[in-house]
Formats: C-alpha cells, structure tokens, sequence
C-alpha cells in the first residue's frame, strides 16, 4: 500500500493503532507503512512510572503523572482488551484491582505478542506537524533526542496518541509563593511516604484528589484536607479527614476556605486536573476542550473536523480505557484503509453536534456511563474489533460506583466477573489498606503480606 500513517506516542491508544493495523494484516489487508514516534525509551505510556519530575534527561516535559503505589482506581474487568484477556496474558484469574506495575506487564504482553515494536522509534518528540494543502500531506518534525537533531518526513495521515493528563492545570491562590511547606501538582507527586505524619491539602474533588489523598492516609499522613470547587466528593471519611470549599488564601501555614474555615496545613497538593496540550500542532489543528466524554471538534470521537485526514486517540474523559482506545483505534484503521467512508462535512458536524447534546444531557455518573457505553457501541458496530459485553462492562462500572460508595478505603477488595471469561476474580491476598508492596512479584504470590 502506498500511503504513510504517523502515530504520536506509543501509549495503551498509540499501541492499539498499531494493534488495528496489525490485526487487518493478519486477515491479508494490505496495511500502509506506519511510523510510531515515542518520546520515552520504552512503550507503555502513562503506565511507565518515572522518578523524574520537570524536564526529563534531554530537556523535554516529563510525561508521566503515575506514582508509587498507585492502584488501579477501577476494576480490570472493565478495562479488558476484548482480543487478549487478563487470564490468557497471567495464566490464572487474578484479583480486580492490580496495582500499576501489573496493569503495564498486561499492556506489555499484547505488545510482545506481536510484531509491533518494529514500528517504534524511541526516544523520539514529535516537534511539530504541518499541514500541505497543495499536495494533502503532513510533514511531521521529530527531535532525536539521543542525537539531538531533527528531522522531517511526510505522511497521508497523523494519529495524535499523545494522551491528556500530563500537562498540569495549576491554578493561582493568593499567598502560595510564601507557603513554608510543599507546594505542588498532582502531576509532580511520587511518594506518598514523603507526607507521613503531615497534616496535607488537597485541591481538587475527582480521582488525583482522592486516590493520592486515600494513599497518603495508607501511608501515615496525619490528616487529609480536600477542598472543592464545585462539590465535595462526598465519600463516608474516616475522621482523619475533612472537605472543605474552594481555598480563597494561605496565610503562613494558614489555610483560609471560602466558608471561613481555616486549617493550618504542611503540604498543599493541586489535584487540579489536566490541560489538553499540544504544543506541536499548529491554531488550525489543534484540538481545543476540557475533559470531558465527548470533546467538540472530533466526529466520532475521533476525527478533527478541522482535517479529516488528522485523527486523535483517546482524547476523552474515561470510564472506559484500554478498551475503548482498541474500538476507537479499530474504527480510525477503517477510515484510513478506506472501509469506513466519512460523510460531509455538515454531516460530520451535525453527527458531532448530537453527540456533544447527549453528553450535555447526562446528569449523574450513571448516565455518564451509558453515555460511553453507546459510544463505544456505535465504533464498534462496523468495524471487526471481537464483540465485547460493553453494556456488561457498564453494570461492572456502576457496581464499582456502588462499592465506592459504600466503603472508599475497602473497594478495593472487591471482585468482579470478567465479561470475557466468565471468571469471578479470587479476592486479594491481602486488604488493599495493608498491603504496602505495590509491585508485581508481590501482587501475584499467594501470600498475604
Ligand atoms: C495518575 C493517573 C492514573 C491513572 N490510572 C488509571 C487506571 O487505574 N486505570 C485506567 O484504565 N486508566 C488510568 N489512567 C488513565 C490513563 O491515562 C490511561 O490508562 C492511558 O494511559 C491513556 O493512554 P494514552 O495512550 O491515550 O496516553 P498516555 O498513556 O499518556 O500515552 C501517551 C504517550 O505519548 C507520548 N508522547 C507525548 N508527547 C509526545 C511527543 N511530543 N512526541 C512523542 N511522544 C509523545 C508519551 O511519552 C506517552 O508514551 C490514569 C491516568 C493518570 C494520570
Ligand atoms: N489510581 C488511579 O487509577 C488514578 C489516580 C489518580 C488519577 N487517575 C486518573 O487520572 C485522570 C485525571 O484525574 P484528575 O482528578 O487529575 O482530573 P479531573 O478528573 O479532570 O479533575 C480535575 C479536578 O480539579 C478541579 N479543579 C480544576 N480547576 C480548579 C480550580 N481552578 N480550583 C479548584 N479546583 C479545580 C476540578 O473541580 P471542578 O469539579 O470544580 O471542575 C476537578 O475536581 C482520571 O482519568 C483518573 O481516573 C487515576
């Protein structure tokens, strides 16, 4: 085949376009020559955990926004690949709630299973991406980062897998320069052990808040503080930890909230969410949003309105991942090879515009949840990504829901069936509260800690 496809960024949506392409070829498609360009040295994405923090060893923004102990904050049986289970990839069921090192080991084993690494280059920013009219191509610029010299090549077609939750969103409260203690993003954190027997605040009311607030209580801090914006997430807290509103200044120690509370605090950590960044696309590509489930200006999800032969992966707010990245990377192939046939521009504004209402209509996480579901249905429904149980993978989603709910430092002890096995997963050896060793070695023996 002749044309070029350029993918940016070898994380679970940049592998699951070279997975796409792959599976057609196994069926004889003939697929177009691919080029993945990844900033890190390996794959894996988010879900490589780095100590690094700021610039990474040749002066490009570090990526990674994992930490220590990070757990899954969600079943696995939720984020299954359909063509490759938990239980083929670790040979027996494990528990629901991996910690991050399983979770890569599983991403790494559809990888090595196949020829896909072939398509990496390493070590490798994408630097810019211009757009030709006249001859319909992209040049695409790249910095070597091990050579440090750049280089341009020219594709039909770009495929943004950079992922969105590695710029932070650090907003400004009056007095912080002066703070005596810690003050940083959720993105910069790393060890919880850092805060052990420190009274700490945390800006922010979603998942950076709650699960880096829970982590440092497991970890030994003295007290948790979150302050919300909006709302407060509202979960049933052991007494060691309090919400608050929206902080308004720090005084010293002294935090002050917008209700006239104050507390005195050692760290502050801004659990204030993302920026969609893209520093290497021009004002007429980029993708401009928030997080949300279904961001203006991509038809299906997917395809920039602004040039349909421009295509992002992954880009929205998620319930679902792993596996609405392969129905996303799956639906992107057909268009490229040509089985899908885009509409007009009107209608691919108008198709957008109706997905964007629905969204706008849902009300609670619930719906937010069937939202995604009918998402991922409706890229499923024509391409041949294997049929998954994406309203099954909704209940799981809405019983995790529950189960936070009912106990926010236990659910993880909960297990859920695999919709593609059938597998009811083995509880944990240990209660997630007491086990303190995050790694995989750990995770998969049969004793308790
Ligand atoms: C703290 C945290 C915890 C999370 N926990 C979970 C969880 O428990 N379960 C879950 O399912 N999801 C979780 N997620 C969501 C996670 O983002 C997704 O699982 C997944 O990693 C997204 O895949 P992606 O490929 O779209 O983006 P990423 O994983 O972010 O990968 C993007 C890739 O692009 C590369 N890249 C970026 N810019 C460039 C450039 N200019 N040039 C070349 N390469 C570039 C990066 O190096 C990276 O490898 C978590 C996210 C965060 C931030
Ligand atoms: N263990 C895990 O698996 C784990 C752990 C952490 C994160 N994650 C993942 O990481 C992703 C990102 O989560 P996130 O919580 O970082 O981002 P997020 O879900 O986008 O939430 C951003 C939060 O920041 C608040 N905020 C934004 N600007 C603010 C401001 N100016 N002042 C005060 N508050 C402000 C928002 O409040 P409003 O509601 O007022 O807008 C919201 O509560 C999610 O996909 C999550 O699943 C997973």
């Amino acid at each position: 085949m002749t044309f070029r496809v350029a993918i940016l960024g070898a994380g679970p949506s940049g592998l699951a376009q070279l997975r796409a392409f792959e599976a057609a070829q196994n069926k004889g498609a003939d697929i177009p020559e691919i080029v993945c360009y990844e900033k890190q040295s390996d794959l894996g994405g988010m879900w490589n955990y780095t100590w690094r923090t700021g610039l990474d060893a040749y002066g490009e923004p570090v990526h990674g926004s994992m930490y220590r102990y990070l757990w899954s904050n969600g079943p696995k049986e939720c984020l299954e690949f359909a063509d490759y289970s938990f239980e083929e990839h670790f040979g027996r069921p494990i528990a629901s709630y991996p910690p991050r090192a399983v979770l890569r080991d599983y991403i790494m084993g559809r990888v090595e299973k196949s020829n896909m690494r072939q398509f990496i280059k390493f070590n490798t920013a994408v630097h810019w991406v211009d757009y030709n009219e006249d001859t319909g191509k992209f040049a695409v610029t790249v910095r070597d980062l091990k050579q440090d010299s750049l280089s341009t090549e020219e594709f039909d077609h770009v495929i943004v897998a950079t992922g969105h939750f590695s710029t932070p969103n650090t907003p400004y409260f009056e007095g912080l320069e002066q703070f005596p203690g810690r003050v940083l993003h959720a993105h910069d954190f790393r060890d919880a052990c850092e805060f052990e027997g420190k009274n700490i605040l945390l800006i922010g009311s979603s998942y950076s808040a709650e699960d880096i607030g829970t982590q440092c209580h497991k970890y030994g801090a003295n007290s948790v503080t979150f302050s919300y914006r909006t709302k407060p997430l509202g979960f049933d807290w052991p007494d060691s930890f309090a919400e608050v509103p929206l902080l308004m200044k720090v005084d010293g120690k002294t935090a002050h909230f917008k209700d006239g509370t104050s507390k005195d605090v050692d760290a502050i950590i801004l659990c204030t969410g993302y920026k969609h960044h893209f520093p290497f696309l021009p004002d007429a590509l980029t993708l401009t949003t928030h997080n949300r489930l279904y961001p203006e200006g991509l038809y299906k999800g997917i395809v920039s309105l602004a040039n349909p032969k421009l295509l992002f992966l992954g880009m929205q707010d998620q319930y679902y991942t792993f596996n609405m990245f392969d129905a996303q990377a799956w639906y992107a192939r057909d268009i490229m090879l040509g089985d899908i046939k885009l509409p007009s521009a009107d209608d691919m504004l108008a198709d957008t515009k109706a997905w964007v209402a629905r969204e706008e209509s849902t009300q609670n996480p619930e719906q937010e949840i069937d939202f995604q579901a009918a998402y991922i249905l409706d890229l499923i429904a024509p391409t041949d990504y294997p049929p998954f149980d994406v309203e099954g993978v909704a209940k799981t989603f809405k019983q995790w829901e529950h189960d936070k709910e009912a106990d926010i430092l236990g659910y993880r002890n909960k297990s859920y069936q695999s919709t593609l096995t059938g597998t009811v997963a083995p509880p944990h050896h240990t209660p997630w509260m007491e086990a303190m060793d995050d790694s995989l070695e750990a995770f998969l023996t049969d004793k308790a800690e």
